[in-house]
């Protein structure tokens, strides 16, 4: 079954052409980086122009890439929730329109378990159930992933996402927009011992729900005090350091839940998957605890839609389709 997948949530216009859920036949992405880079973030508006721009002339570059004709297409599927409202708009609409003018059924994906299932794509071998971190720009979760399409939160964070935590760090040490993979590269040349970074504790009883917002006033608050006082700051032993200190909040809440539920699948997914630190660290956990750990490669870890297309295949199978109503959210419950 060829799937023709659209993910517009944020600033990647992106459209693929899946196979059955499993096999990429084309992948096209384009970063509205350049577009944004100036205001050191997303501007909602800018981006939902943007993706109205390319995403036509990208959906016709997929279909050719992948060697699909139009008629070879299945069924259509789009990132509907949650993101930019404006930005999904935009794809949810192409997708409608793509999936009118084919004949062909149209299926909704939620945009988190379209980045769990990027790991499909990379590991063939892989079926639920497991456990696993969806880390991004936008959301941090621990996801029960029982099959599928049935999968539960176990915990997230309570105020900023991890990539957050990384971008707003990244803009006030001057490192530009989007701030993760400039702090990763810093983060290799520091000590990950320079700097004493709080791990945020979380009221309540849920031992697997996260915070960041503390670990980003710190950084935000020794950058300050840095510039006031005319104090040197050591840039790459702060990148090190919070690196560090995210990556053993992220490793001891998936370690937990994954003793407590007795998962030996554990994943990662999301932008921020692609930090070094944190891919390094849960591969020495997993490796010193006899569990299977799976992490796409770097390209499948971004926004992109040849994860839309593989979610979008199991959802089908489920039967989740939708007619020309359907409509686009900013936030949705997995
Ligand atoms: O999944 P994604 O492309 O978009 C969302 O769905 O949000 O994630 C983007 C996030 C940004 O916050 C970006 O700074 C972060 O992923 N990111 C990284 C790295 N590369 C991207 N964070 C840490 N280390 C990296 N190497």
């Amino acid at each position: 079954m060829n799937i023709l997948a659209v993910e517009s949530s944020c600033d990647e216009t992106a459209v693929a052409v899946v196979a059955d859920g499993r096999r990429v036949l084309s992948d096209e992405i384009f970063s509205q980086v350049a577009l944004h880079e100036i205001y050191g973030g997303v501007v909602p508006e800018i981006a939902a122009r943007s993706h109205l721009e390319v995403i036509t002339l990208l959906a016709e570059r997929a279909l050719e890439r992948a060697g699909v004709a139009r008629r070879d297409i299945d069924a259509v599927a789009c990132t509907y929730a949650p993101g930019l409202i404006g930005a999904v708009l935009v794809g949810v609409n192409f997708a409608k329109s793509a999936a009118l003018a084919l004949g062909v059924p149209l299926i909704p994906v939620h945009h988190i378990r379209g980045h769990i299932a990027a790991n499909y794509l990379a590991y063939p071998q892989l079926e639920p159930p497991f456990l696993c971190l969806a880390i991004s720009g936008g959301n941090t979760m621990l996801v029960d992933v029982r099959g599928y399409t049935d999968m539960s939160v176990l915990g997230q964070t309570r105020d900023d996402a991890a990539g957050e935590c990384f971008d707003k760090s990244a803009r006030v040490l001057g490192l530009g927009y989007p701030g993760g993979k400039p702090i990763d590269d810093l983060s290799r040349q520091g000590d990950d011992r320079a700097y004493d970074l709080p791990r945020p504790s979380v009221h309540g009883d849920n031992p697997y729900d996260m915070s960041f917002s503390g670990l980003k006033t710190a950084v935000v608050n020794l950058a300050h005090h840095a510039q006031q006082t005319g104090q040197p700051l050591d840039k790459p032993g702060l990148a090190a350091s919070l690196c560090r200190a995210v990556s053993e909040i992220l490793l001891g809440r998936t370690m937990a839940a994954a003793d407590a539920l007795g998962y030996d699948h554990v994943a990662v997914a999301g932008g921020v998957a692609a930090n070094s630190r944190i891919r390094g660290d849960f591969e020495r956990a997993c490796g010193q605890t006899g569990r299977q750990l799976y992490v796409p490669p770097l390209r499948l870890c971004g926004d992109n839609a040849a994860m839309i297309g593989a979610q979008g295949y199991y959802e089908f199978l489920a039967g989740h389709t939708a007619d020309s109503g359907l409509n686009a959210y900013a936030t949705m419950a997995l």
